[in-house]
């Protein structure tokens, strides 16, 4: 790709964002599209989130992702926030307007693609969040937004789980969440349940671990979904596959959102199934060959 005096240039802040995948993604749709957009890392440290906005508008740049730690701390900074971006309260990308950056969450929309593209049907469901950080958010902004017919909230600080189940109930005038304590699984009665794993236990290089580890947990799922993508399959979605459940990892929902970022920084772009199948081998690829280096 050839960046020139009329490059259009994205990029993503976060810290850290050295491992981020998206530059790669976003570079590739750019490539096979033949757009002449660039899609840099920008390394932003705790606290300069509204520098790094200020600045970025100043430098004319197009769009951003935004990452860990300022999903939230970057709200403050807009001229415009997007209704369910709201509604989950966090922002994962910014669309330049004549006066600022607006905030969208494509987090949302990347899960609930991933989920029915595994054929992950939520309506009517019983449903079993794990977590209650930013990713639960959006997860459960999606269950609740879908018609699950109940969902559990189970974390480790009960009163996040609560917080978040109160939230989404008013917010969709429902009243189908339950928040728990982690351990209290045992007293959900239901069978064929959709789990949806979002916590950071069992992520890369914390591997090997399960927020729940109990098989009798997993006898309760039809489907697991996990959030996490390095590694490609956690123990969750082990333990919910030996247990005979349809599962997903966090691929589908990385690809989608980013999907879902692109399409709003070139209203005119729809990135087409094939290529998004495309870009999922080579996160696929990258991902193996970022392990096999690790081995070494
Ligand atoms: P993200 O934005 O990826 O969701 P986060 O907002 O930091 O990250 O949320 C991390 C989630 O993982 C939280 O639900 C956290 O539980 P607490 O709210 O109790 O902190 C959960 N988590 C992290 N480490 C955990 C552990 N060792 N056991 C159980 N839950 C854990």
């Amino acid at each position: 790709m050839t960046i020139n005096g009329t490059s259009k240039v994205c990029g993503v802040i976060g810290c850290p964002v050295e491992h981020s995948v998206s530059p790669m993604m976003h570079n590739f749709f750019s490539e096979e599209l033949g757009l002449d957009l660039v899609y840099a890392p920008f390394l932003v440290q705790p606290g300069k989130v509204g520098e790094a906005v200020k600045g970025a508008f100043a430098l004319n740049i197009h769009g951003l992702n935004v990452t860990v730690p300022h999903k939230q701390a970057v709200m403050e900074h807009l001229c415009g926030i997007d209704e369910g971006a709201l509604a989950i309260g966090a922002v994962n990308t910014l669309v330049r307007q004549a006066d600022g950056y607006k905030g969208y969450n494509t987090d949302a929309e990347g899960i609930l693609r991933a989920m029915l593209e595994a054929g992950m049907d939520i309506a009517g469901r019983t449903c079993i969040l794990l977590g209650a950080g930013g990713a639960a958010k959006a997860a459960a902004y999606v269950l609740v937004r879908e018609k699950a017919a109940k969902v559990y909230l189970l974390n480790r600080s009960l009163e996040k789980a609560q917080g978040l189940a109160a939230e989404m109930d008013r917010l969709f005038g429902t009243s189908v969440c339950q928040a728990m304590a982690l351990d209290d699984w045992r007293e959900i009665q239901e069978e064929h349940c959709l789990a949806v794993q979002t916590t950071s236990v069992g992520m890369s290089p914390h591997a090997g671990q399960a927020v729940i580890e109990d098989e009798a947990f997993y006898r309760k799922l039809d489907m697991a979904f996990d959030a996490i993508y390095n590694p490609m399959e956690t123990k969750f979605l082990a333990m919910a596959r030996a247990a005979g459940a349809k599962t997903e990892n966090g691929l589908g929902m990385l690809l989608y959102q980013g999907v879902a970022a692109y399409e709003l920084w070139n209203p005119e772009v729809r990135i087409p199934a094939e290529l998004a199948a495309r870009a999922r081998e080579r996160l696929i690829a990258h991902l193996e060959g970022r392990r096999l280096e690790g081995r070494r």
